[in-house]
This record gives structure tokens, C-alpha cells and sequence, in this order.
């Protein structure tokens, strides 16, 4: 079947202002829209501009805006897509470098705020630091994060000021905070509560409903504002 795509197009070399542009290709219903922009690309249009890299999910390269919502475009089969023009769009809240393409800069500093990493200065033990399965469950949600900023791009939060540290920072914030073997929750929980931190999120769940690994985000993020005001972890 023939599909036209909608894509908006930007060349800081050439336009004054983003536009779209229509292609018809021909696609099989079981296609990804990484499919269609990858035929786009190769057979009408060398110019257009976007990220992708494992095709599979699990890089976190190409999230843009599919007919409205955040998704990852090698997640997202034509079938499943409402019928008619597919519109493709870059992400919202962060500067537009070309066409699908924005700048991720902000996006990385956010998460890097957090100190995204296991922090533990006690003499390690013979083997690894143990954990019981119960300990590993209370991250685990989070850990499945694969940082394509859906989420934080979804925001409005982080639209109105992107100061805000974001629900993906908060996210990677969380899968160490909760962490049994480490040792600088109190530290990162220090950093989310200043003016930028947690207490920017309104519960508004667009992060949740945008998130292609299905993190409970917005419960993650309840989960660190309470252990805010009562101190405790548990
Ligand atoms: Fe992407 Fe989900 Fe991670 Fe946000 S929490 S960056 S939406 S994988
Ligand atoms: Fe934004 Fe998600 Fe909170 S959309 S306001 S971070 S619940
Ligand atoms: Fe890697 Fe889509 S290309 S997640």
C-alpha cells in the first residue's frame, strides 16, 4: 500500500523556519516508521536527517513525535497507527539542530546532575556486594531506562523550564538511590529537592504514557518525593 508521510523539515544552512514536507512510499503494514524514514532517505531524499542505531529498541537514538506522541520510531508499526498521513515530528523542549534531529545536550547534563552511578567507598568484600532479590526488586522498574527522553520531551514541566531536571534524570536518579549497595541516595536526594528537582513535576503522567520500556515513571517519581519528606527510604 502507498503511505504518505509527513515529516518536518529543517536545514539551519537553508530555512528560516521549520517545514513539512509529504512523501508517498510504498509499505507493508508490519513496517516501522524507521522503515518508511529509512526508504525515505534512501530512495527520495538523501538530506533527511535523523538518528537511529540498533533498529531494535534498545539504543534510545530515535524518539520523535509519530502522529502526535513520543515514540520510538523502530517500535512503532504502520498497522498500529491510526489510518491516512503518518506525521513525523522531533521532539518538543529541546533545540532543533536538522529536520529530526534536536540537540540532546541539555537532556545528558540533567541526567549527569544526578550522579547516575553506583557510589560505594567501603573496602568491597571477597566477591561481589550482595543483595537479596528483595532489594534488587525495589529498583528494578528503573533500571530498565534506555534514556531516549521521551519522557522528559513529553513534559510540560520541562517545556515551561527546561531547568527542570526531568523525569528521566529522576528515573536514573531513582535506580541508584534505592540501590542496598549504595551510598549517596542522601546525596542525589539533596540534589532533587532544590527549586529544579522533583518538586517540578505536577503528576501530569505524560512521561508515563510515553515511555517505550513502560517504567512506572510518575510512581518512581512519588516514590523519591516521599522518601524527601519523610527522610526514609523505606
Ligand atoms: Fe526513555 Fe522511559 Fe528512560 Fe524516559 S524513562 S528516557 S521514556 S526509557
Ligand atoms: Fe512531567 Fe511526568 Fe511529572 S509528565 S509533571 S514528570 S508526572
Ligand atoms: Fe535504537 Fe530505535 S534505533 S531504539
Amino acid at each position: 500500500m502507498e503511505i504518505k508521510v509527513k515529516i518536518l523539515r529543517f536545514n539551519p544552512e537553508t530555512d528560516k523556519r521549520p517545514h513539512y514536507q509529504t512523501f508517498r512510499v510504498e509499505a507493508e503494514p508490519t513496517d516501522r516508521v524507521l522503515d518508511l524514514l529509512e526508504k525515505i532517505k534512501g530512495y527520495q531524499d538523501g538530506s533527511l536527517a535523523f538518528r537511529r542505531s540498533c533498529a531494535h529498541g534498545i539504543c534510545g537514538s530515535d524518539a520523535m513525535r509519530i502522529n502526535g506522541m513520543n515514540r520510538l520510531a523502530c517500535k512503532t508499526l504502520v498497522k498500529d497507527l491510526s489510518k491516512g498521513t503518518i506525521t513525523v515530528e522531533p521532539l518538543l523542549g529541546l533545540s532543533l539542530i536538522k529536520d529530526l534531529i534536536v540537540d540532546m545536550d541539555p537532556f545528558f547534563e540533567h541526567y549527569e546532575s544526578v550522579m547516575p552511578y553506583l557510589v560505594n567507598d567501603e573496602p568491597p568484600p571477597l566477591k561481589e556486594r550482595l543483595q537479596s532479590p528483595e532489594e534488587r526488586e525495589r529498583f528494578d522498574d528503573t533500571t530498565k531506562c534506555i534514556l531516549c527522553a521521551a519522557c522528559t520531551t513529553s513534559c510540560p514541566s520541562f517545556w515551561s523550564n527546561g531547568r527542570y531536571v526531568g523525569p528521566a534524570a529522576i528515573v536514573n536518579a531513582h535506580r541508584f538511590i534505592f540501590d542496598s549497595r549504595d551510598r549517596a541516595g542522601a546525596e542525589r536526594l539533596r540534589i532533587l529537592s532544590d527549586q529544579f528537582g522533583v518538586y517540578r513535576c505536577h503528576t501530569i503522567f505524560n512521561c508515563t504514557l510515553a515511555c517505550p520500556r513502560e517504567i512506572q515513571i510518575t510512581k518512581a517519581i512519588g516514590e523519591i518525593k516521599r522518601a524527601i519528606a519523610t527522610g526514609s527510604l523505606d
